[in-house]
C-alpha cells in the first residue's frame, strides 16, 4: 500500500500545526479584508522560504526582476528568466501578482535615456522606448498580473523654487515634462485592458509630499487617464506614520474614487534617513525588547486603521518575508541590521505578528 503522507510536500508540512490542520496564515486572517503579498526575489521561490510564503501569503510582488534595468538591459532584448520564474511558481500555487514597476528613475539601464553619441534621446524617442517597453512586458504576463504599478516615485519629496511643479527632475521629466505620466498609463491600459494600474509612491502620509501626489492623481483623473488606484508604499518606521496621518492620505486619494493598496510594507527601527552612509562606530544596531515593544505597537495601530478601511484597500504586500533578509539592512545605512517585518530571523512569528493577527 502506499504510504501517501511520505509524500507530502514540505511546504503543505509546515502549514499544518500539532492538531494535523493547517494553521492560518496572515492571509487566512485577513481573508474578508484583502490580499496579503510579500515581495520576493527567485532565491526566496526556490528555497527554503517557500514554505512561509505559503503558509502566510496569497500574492506576491518580484522584489526587483521587473524593473526596467533586470529586464530590459539592452534595448530590444529582455532578460525574461526571473521575472518568469516569479510568475510560473505564482500561478502554480494560485497567488496573485502584482507587477513591479513600469517606469521608474531608479533601477533604469544605461541605455534608455541616450543615444548612440551618449547624449539624451528627443521626447519622442523616449517616449517610443517607454511604449515598447510597456508594451511588451505587460502584454507577457497578460491575464496573470492583476495589477500593475505603472508608474513609481515620480513625485518631488521637497517643495521646489516652482511651486506649481509637482514632479521630481528626473530624467523623464526632464526629457519629458510631465506627459510621460498619462502616456505610462495608456500603453499600458492598451496592452491589458483588464490589468489594475497603480500610481506608487512613499512618504504619502506626510502633508505636503500627501498634498503634490493628491494633486498629480486629480489631473489624471480629471483627464480621463486609466488609473485605478494608488499605491501606498508604507516603509514606515516606529515613529511614523501616526494614525490620523494614515487615515487623511487614504480618504484624501480614496475620495477620488481610487482603490488604495499597501505595496511595499515595512516597519523600521529606526528614524526615516534620506542620505546613504555607513554605520557610524559605536552605533548599536541591536534589536532590543523595547523596540520589539515599539515596533508591535505601530504595527498594531496600521492595521487598525486598514481595518476601518475595509473595501477601500484592495491589497496588501509586505517588502521581504523575515528579518533574515532585509533591503533595509543596507539602505539607507550600509551595514546597520533592521527588524522591520513580523517574521524574526528564524522566520518565527514575532510579537508584531500576533498584534497584527489578533483582532
Ligand atoms: C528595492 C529593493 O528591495 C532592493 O533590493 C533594491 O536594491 C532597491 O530597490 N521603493 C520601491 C522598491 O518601489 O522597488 C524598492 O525596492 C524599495 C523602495
Amino acid at each position: 500500500m502506499q504510504r501517501h503522507s511520505l509524500i507530502l510536500a514540505p511546504a503543505f508540512l509546515g502549514a499544518l500545526c500539532l492538531t494535523g490542520r493547517p494553521s492560518p496564515g496572515l492571509k487566512d486572517y485577513y481573508k474578508d479584508y484583502f490580499p496579503v503579498g510579500v515581495a520576493v526575489s527567485v532565491r526566496n521561490i526556490t528555497g527554503p522560504d517557500t514554505t512561509l510564503i505559503l503558509q502566510q501569503f496569497n500574492s506576491l510582488t518580484p522584489e526587483n526582476a521587473m524593473k526596467m534595468g533586470p529586464i530590459h538591459p539592452e534595448e530590444g532584448r529582455y532578460n525574461w528568466k526571473d521575472a518568469d520564474a516569479i510568475v510560473d511558481f505564482a500561478t502554480a500555487h494560485g497567488l496573485r501578482i502584482r507587477g513591479h514597476n513600469l517606469c521608474w528613475h531608479e533601477q533604469t539601464p544605461s541605455w534608455l535615456f541616450k543615444d548612440a553619441q551618449g547624449n539624451d534621446v528627443s521626447k519622442e524617442v523616449l517616449l517610443q522606448r517607454l511604449k515598447d517597453h510597456i508594451t511588451t512586458v505587460v502584454n507577457r504576463y497578460k491575464g496573470r498580473i492583476y495589477a500593475w504599478d505603472v508608474v513609481n516615485e515620480a513625485v518631488a519629496d521637497n517643495a521646489g523654487p516652482d511651486s506649481t511643479r509637482i514632479l521630481r527632475n528626473s530624467p523623464w521629466y526632464r526629457i519629458c515634462g510631465d506627459e510621460f505620466i498619462a502616456k505610462a498609463f495608456e500603453y499600458a491600459h492598451a496592452a491589458d485592458p483588464q490589468a489594475q494600474l497603480f500610481y506608487n509612491d512613499y512618504n504619502t502620509e506626510r502633508p505636503e509630499k500627501r498634498q503634490r501626489i493628491y494633486r498629480l492623481l486629480k489631473q489624471l483623473v480629471d483627464a480621463g487617464v486609466p488609473i485605478t488606484g494608488v499605491g501606498i508604499q508604507g516603509h514606515w518606521s516606529i515613529f511614523e506614520p501616526s494614525p490620523d496621518d494614515l487615515r487623511a492620505t487614504i480618504d484624501l486619494f480614496s475620495g477620488l474614487g481610487l482603490k488604495v493598496q499597501i505595496t511595499e510594507l515595512d516597519i523600521s527601527v529606526y528614524p526615516w534617513e534620506k542620505e546613504r552612509r555607513v554605520l557610524r562606530p559605536g552605533e548599536s544596531d541591536a534589536y532590543t525588547p523595547r523596540l520589539q515593544q515599539q515596533q508591535a505597537d505601530q504595527y498594531k495601530k496600521v492595521f487598525s486603521v486598514f481595518r476601518e478601511y475595509k473595501g477601500r484597500i484592495t491589497g496588501l504586500t509586505f517588502w521581504n518575508i523575515s528579518d533574515k533578509h532585509t533591503w533595509l539592512d543596507d539602505y539607507p545605512v550600509r551595514g546597520r541590521k533592521n527588524y522591520p517585518l513580523l517574521f524574526d530571523t528564524a522566520g518565527q512569528p514575532k510579537k508584531a505578528y500576533w498584534e497584527v493577527v489578533n483582532f
